[in-house]
Protein backbone atom coordinates (compact mmCIF):
# COMPACT_ATOMS: atom_id res chain seq x y z
CA UNK A 1 0.00 0.00 0.00
CA UNK A 2 1.34 3.90 -1.26
CA UNK A 3 0.03 7.07 0.67
CA UNK A 4 0.93 10.33 0.47
CA UNK A 5 1.74 12.12 3.56
CA UNK A 6 1.54 15.72 3.39
CA UNK A 7 4.97 17.02 5.22
CA UNK A 8 5.92 20.66 5.46
CA UNK A 9 3.50 21.36 2.33
CA UNK A 10 5.91 18.51 0.10
CA UNK A 11 4.11 15.46 -1.12
CA UNK A 12 5.49 12.01 0.12
CA UNK A 13 5.16 8.35 -0.59
CA UNK A 14 5.82 6.03 2.43
CA UNK A 15 4.10 1.98 2.18
CA UNK A 16 2.37 0.70 5.28
CA UNK A 17 1.80 4.36 6.83
CA UNK A 18 -0.96 6.05 6.99
CA UNK A 19 -0.41 9.75 8.60
CA UNK A 20 -4.14 11.53 9.06
CA UNK A 21 -2.70 14.46 10.79
CA UNK A 22 0.08 16.80 10.69
CA UNK A 23 3.17 15.65 12.12
CA UNK A 24 5.02 17.70 14.31
CA UNK A 25 8.85 17.48 12.52
CA UNK A 26 10.35 18.67 16.06
CA UNK A 27 8.65 16.09 18.08
CA UNK A 28 10.12 13.13 15.70
CA UNK A 29 13.39 14.23 15.47
CA UNK A 30 13.90 14.67 18.98
CA UNK A 31 12.53 10.99 19.74
CA UNK A 32 14.36 9.34 16.82
CA UNK A 33 17.65 11.31 17.21
CA UNK A 34 17.03 11.20 13.73
CA UNK A 35 17.73 13.33 10.73
CA UNK A 36 15.15 11.59 8.39
CA UNK A 37 12.49 14.74 7.78
CA UNK A 38 14.58 17.39 9.72
CA UNK A 39 14.37 19.72 6.74
CA UNK A 40 10.57 18.57 5.60
CA UNK A 41 11.81 17.26 2.42
CA UNK A 42 13.38 13.52 3.16
CA UNK A 43 10.72 11.09 4.16
CA UNK A 44 12.12 7.59 4.68
CA UNK A 45 9.59 4.05 5.72
CA UNK A 46 10.79 2.09 8.95
CA UNK A 47 9.79 -1.39 9.28
CA UNK A 48 7.17 -2.59 11.45
CA UNK A 49 7.68 -5.96 13.26
CA UNK A 50 5.07 -7.58 15.55
CA UNK A 51 5.72 -11.07 17.37
CA UNK A 52 2.40 -13.40 17.65
CA UNK A 53 2.07 -16.63 19.11
CA UNK A 54 0.34 -18.32 22.03
CA UNK A 55 1.01 -17.96 26.01
CA UNK A 56 4.92 -18.80 26.60
CA UNK A 57 6.22 -19.39 22.92
CA UNK A 58 8.79 -16.94 23.84
CA UNK A 59 7.41 -13.81 22.23
CA UNK A 60 8.83 -11.03 24.67
CA UNK A 61 12.06 -12.91 24.57
CA UNK A 62 12.65 -12.70 21.09
CA UNK A 63 11.11 -9.31 20.09
CA UNK A 64 13.57 -8.10 22.75
CA UNK A 65 16.57 -9.94 21.66
CA UNK A 66 15.56 -8.85 18.05
CA UNK A 67 15.54 -4.82 19.47
CA UNK A 68 18.85 -5.79 21.20
CA UNK A 69 20.38 -6.78 18.07
CA UNK A 70 19.09 -3.68 15.81
CA UNK A 71 20.40 -1.54 18.23
CA UNK A 72 23.42 -3.26 18.40
CA UNK A 73 23.79 -2.89 14.38
CA UNK A 74 22.74 1.16 14.85
CA UNK A 75 19.25 1.04 13.50
CA UNK A 76 16.47 3.40 14.88
CA UNK A 77 14.65 0.78 16.53
CA UNK A 78 11.99 0.67 19.55
CA UNK A 79 10.56 -2.04 21.19
CA UNK A 80 6.76 -1.78 22.45
CA UNK A 81 3.80 -4.39 23.57
CA UNK A 82 0.40 -4.84 23.58
CA UNK A 83 -1.61 -3.75 25.67
CA UNK A 84 0.53 -1.25 26.84
CA UNK A 85 3.37 0.55 25.73
CA UNK A 86 2.09 4.12 26.87
CA UNK A 87 1.40 5.72 29.76
CA UNK A 88 -2.11 5.10 28.99
CA UNK A 89 -2.16 1.57 27.73
CA UNK A 90 -0.03 0.72 30.62
CA UNK A 91 -3.02 1.61 32.57
CA UNK A 92 -5.61 0.02 30.71
CA UNK A 93 -3.57 -3.03 30.05
CA UNK A 94 -3.22 -3.23 34.35
CA UNK A 95 -7.07 -3.08 33.92
CA UNK A 96 -7.66 -5.73 31.56
CA UNK A 97 -4.91 -8.18 33.30
CA UNK A 98 -6.01 -8.12 36.69
CA UNK A 99 -7.25 -11.62 37.76
CA UNK A 100 -9.94 -9.89 40.14
CA UNK A 101 -11.24 -8.73 36.90
CA UNK A 102 -13.42 -12.20 36.27
CA UNK A 103 -16.49 -9.91 35.53
CA UNK A 104 -15.32 -7.88 32.22
CA UNK A 105 -17.92 -8.36 29.45
CA UNK A 106 -16.13 -9.52 26.17
CA UNK A 107 -17.21 -6.32 24.57
CA UNK A 108 -15.04 -4.61 27.42
CA UNK A 109 -12.52 -6.33 26.51
CA UNK A 110 -12.31 -5.68 23.12
CA UNK A 111 -13.15 -1.80 23.31
CA UNK A 112 -10.30 -2.27 26.34
CA UNK A 113 -7.39 -4.05 24.13
CA UNK A 114 -8.49 -1.86 21.35
CA UNK A 115 -8.13 1.62 23.41
CA UNK A 116 -4.76 0.61 24.05
CA UNK A 117 -3.47 0.09 20.36
CA UNK A 118 -5.01 3.28 18.84
CA UNK A 119 -3.06 5.25 21.81
CA UNK A 120 0.02 2.91 21.18
CA UNK A 121 -0.67 3.69 17.30
CA UNK A 122 -1.03 7.15 17.40
CA UNK A 123 1.67 8.34 19.93
CA UNK A 124 4.34 6.07 19.15
CA UNK A 125 4.58 3.61 15.84
CA UNK A 126 3.07 5.74 13.35
CA UNK A 127 5.21 8.53 14.19
CA UNK A 128 8.43 6.44 15.08
CA UNK A 129 7.67 4.74 11.46
CA UNK A 130 7.34 7.95 10.04
CA UNK A 131 10.95 8.87 10.47
CA UNK A 132 12.52 5.74 8.92
CA UNK A 133 12.96 3.86 12.27
CA UNK A 134 12.33 0.25 13.20
CA UNK A 135 9.41 -0.69 15.61
CA UNK A 136 8.98 -4.14 17.05
CA UNK A 137 6.12 -4.58 19.15
CA UNK A 138 5.25 -7.74 21.44
CA UNK A 139 1.68 -8.40 20.15
CA UNK A 140 -0.14 -6.45 17.77
CA UNK A 141 -3.95 -6.36 16.35
CA UNK A 142 -3.84 -10.17 15.04
CA UNK A 143 -3.59 -10.90 18.85
CA UNK A 144 -7.23 -9.49 19.07
CA UNK A 145 -8.42 -11.93 16.08
CA UNK A 146 -7.01 -14.92 17.62
CA UNK A 147 -8.37 -14.14 20.95
CA UNK A 148 -11.49 -12.33 21.28
CA UNK A 149 -12.28 -13.75 17.71
CA UNK A 150 -11.56 -17.20 17.44
CA UNK A 151 -11.02 -17.58 20.89
CA UNK A 152 -14.13 -16.21 22.39
CA UNK A 153 -15.97 -16.67 19.63
CA UNK A 154 -17.04 -12.85 18.49
CA UNK A 155 -17.51 -11.73 15.07
CA UNK A 156 -14.36 -11.27 13.06
CA UNK A 157 -15.78 -8.63 11.08
CA UNK A 158 -16.92 -7.25 13.48
CA UNK A 159 -13.20 -7.01 14.65
CA UNK A 160 -11.56 -6.51 11.93
CA UNK A 161 -14.26 -2.87 11.62
CA UNK A 162 -13.08 -1.78 15.01
CA UNK A 163 -9.23 -2.64 14.41
CA UNK A 164 -9.40 -0.72 11.48
CA UNK A 165 -10.81 2.22 14.03
CA UNK A 166 -8.23 1.84 15.96
CA UNK A 167 -5.20 1.21 14.07
CA UNK A 168 -6.52 3.68 11.14
CA UNK A 169 -5.48 0.38 9.19
CA UNK A 170 -2.04 0.18 10.12
CA UNK A 171 -0.44 -3.42 9.83
CA UNK A 172 2.60 -5.02 10.28
CA UNK A 173 5.65 -5.34 7.42
CA UNK A 174 6.85 -8.64 9.11
CA UNK A 175 4.66 -10.62 11.45
CA UNK A 176 6.14 -13.53 13.49
CA UNK A 177 4.33 -16.42 14.87
CA UNK A 178 6.07 -18.76 17.44
CA UNK A 179 4.33 -21.80 17.48
CA UNK A 180 4.64 -23.71 20.62
CA UNK A 181 2.26 -26.61 21.59
CA UNK A 182 -0.40 -24.67 24.01
CA UNK A 183 0.21 -26.65 27.22
CA UNK A 184 4.01 -26.00 26.96
CA UNK A 185 4.01 -22.87 26.35
CA UNK A 186 1.56 -22.47 29.52
CA UNK A 187 3.93 -24.91 31.38
CA UNK A 188 6.98 -22.68 30.24
CA UNK A 189 5.32 -19.63 32.63
CA UNK A 190 3.88 -21.67 34.83
CA UNK A 191 7.62 -22.88 35.38
CA UNK A 192 8.95 -19.28 35.02
CA UNK A 193 6.07 -17.51 37.68
CA UNK A 194 7.26 -20.58 39.80
CA UNK A 195 11.55 -19.64 39.77
CA UNK A 196 10.47 -16.33 40.37
CA UNK A 197 8.68 -16.76 43.70
CA UNK A 198 10.73 -14.38 45.92
CA UNK A 199 13.33 -13.18 43.39
CA UNK A 200 13.50 -10.11 41.27
CA UNK A 201 13.72 -9.05 37.80
CA UNK A 202 11.71 -10.32 34.63
CA UNK A 203 9.27 -13.35 34.82
CA UNK A 204 6.43 -14.05 32.56
CA UNK A 205 3.50 -12.92 34.37
CA UNK A 206 0.29 -14.92 35.04
CA UNK A 207 -2.42 -12.87 33.75
CA UNK A 208 -6.67 -12.99 33.39
CA UNK A 209 -6.39 -14.48 30.58
CA UNK A 210 -4.00 -16.96 30.94
CA UNK A 211 -5.88 -18.50 33.37
CA UNK A 212 -8.72 -19.23 30.97
CA UNK A 213 -8.85 -22.77 30.30
CA UNK A 214 -6.74 -25.44 27.72
CA UNK A 215 -10.09 -25.41 25.69
CA UNK A 216 -10.09 -21.71 25.08
CA UNK A 217 -6.48 -21.20 24.06
CA UNK A 218 -6.56 -24.04 21.88
CA UNK A 219 -9.02 -22.08 19.85
CA UNK A 220 -6.52 -19.16 19.90
CA UNK A 221 -3.73 -21.58 18.53
CA UNK A 222 -6.39 -22.33 15.77
CA UNK A 223 -7.32 -18.75 14.92
CA UNK A 224 -3.70 -18.17 14.56
CA UNK A 225 -3.07 -20.57 12.04
CA UNK A 226 -6.16 -19.30 9.89
CA UNK A 227 -5.01 -15.89 9.77
CA UNK A 228 -1.71 -17.05 8.88
CA UNK A 229 -3.16 -19.18 5.56
CA UNK A 230 -5.12 -15.81 4.97
CA UNK A 231 -2.05 -13.50 4.51
CA UNK A 232 0.84 -16.09 4.11
CA UNK A 233 3.37 -13.18 2.73
CA UNK A 234 3.81 -11.10 6.12
CA UNK A 235 3.59 -13.72 8.45
CA UNK A 236 6.82 -16.31 9.13
CA UNK A 237 5.76 -18.93 11.20
CA UNK A 238 8.92 -20.60 13.43
CA UNK A 239 9.20 -23.78 15.42
CA UNK A 240 9.35 -22.41 18.98
CA UNK A 241 10.54 -25.12 20.48
CA UNK A 242 14.02 -24.37 19.56
CA UNK A 243 16.50 -22.25 21.78
CA UNK A 244 16.37 -19.09 22.05
CA UNK A 245 19.23 -18.82 20.14
CA UNK A 246 18.52 -20.88 16.89
CA UNK A 247 14.94 -18.77 17.20
CA UNK A 248 17.16 -15.58 17.31
CA UNK A 249 18.96 -16.72 14.04
CA UNK A 250 16.21 -17.41 12.28
CA UNK A 251 14.26 -14.21 12.90
CA UNK A 252 17.50 -12.37 11.69
CA UNK A 253 17.71 -14.42 8.60
CA UNK A 254 14.05 -12.55 7.66
CA UNK A 255 14.97 -9.20 8.87
CA UNK A 256 17.92 -8.64 7.59
CA UNK A 257 17.26 -8.39 4.00
CA UNK A 258 14.41 -5.97 5.03
CA UNK A 259 16.95 -3.37 6.36
CA UNK A 260 18.13 -2.24 3.03
CA UNK A 261 15.80 0.89 3.20
CA UNK A 262 16.55 1.90 6.61
CA UNK A 263 19.43 3.98 7.65
CA UNK A 264 21.49 3.15 10.53
CA UNK A 265 22.71 5.91 13.14
CA UNK A 266 25.98 4.94 13.44
CA UNK A 267 28.10 3.46 11.25
CA UNK A 268 28.52 -0.04 11.68
N1 LIG B 1 13.09 -20.94 23.09
C1 LIG B 1 12.83 -21.13 24.38
N2 LIG B 1 13.06 -22.32 24.95
C2 LIG B 1 12.79 -22.54 26.27
N3 LIG B 1 12.29 -21.59 27.10
C3 LIG B 1 12.03 -20.39 26.59
C4 LIG B 1 12.29 -20.08 25.20
N4 LIG B 1 11.93 -18.79 24.98
C5 LIG B 1 11.49 -18.31 26.15
N5 LIG B 1 11.55 -19.25 27.13
C6 LIG B 1 11.12 -19.13 28.53
O1 LIG B 1 9.72 -19.30 28.54
C7 LIG B 1 9.11 -18.37 29.44
C8 LIG B 1 8.15 -17.49 28.64
O2 LIG B 1 8.90 -16.71 27.72
P1 LIG B 1 8.37 -15.28 27.24
O3 LIG B 1 7.95 -14.48 28.41
O4 LIG B 1 9.38 -14.71 26.31
O5 LIG B 1 7.11 -15.77 26.41
P2 LIG B 1 5.88 -14.89 25.91
O6 LIG B 1 5.43 -15.52 24.64
O7 LIG B 1 6.27 -13.46 25.85
O8 LIG B 1 4.84 -15.12 27.06
P3 LIG B 1 3.49 -14.28 27.37
O9 LIG B 1 2.46 -15.00 26.59
O10 LIG B 1 3.37 -14.39 28.83
O11 LIG B 1 3.71 -12.89 26.95
C9 LIG B 1 10.25 -17.58 30.07
O12 LIG B 1 10.57 -18.19 31.29
C10 LIG B 1 11.37 -17.73 29.08
O13 LIG B 1 12.63 -17.65 29.70
MG1 LIG C 1 5.38 -11.79 26.78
Amino acid sequence: MTITLPIEGQVLTCPSILVDRQIDKDRLSLDAGYTAITDGTVMQCGLFITFEGPEGSGKSTQARRLYERLQAAGYPVILTREPGGTRIGEWIRRILLDLRHTEMAPTTEILLFSAARSQLVSELIRPYLATGGIVVCDRYADSTLAYQGYGLGRDLNELRAITEVATGGLKPDITFYLNIDVEVGLQRKRASRERSEGASGQVAEWNRLDARDLAYHQRVARGFAELIKQEPERWHALDAAQSVDELAEQIWQVVSPRLVGITPIVAR
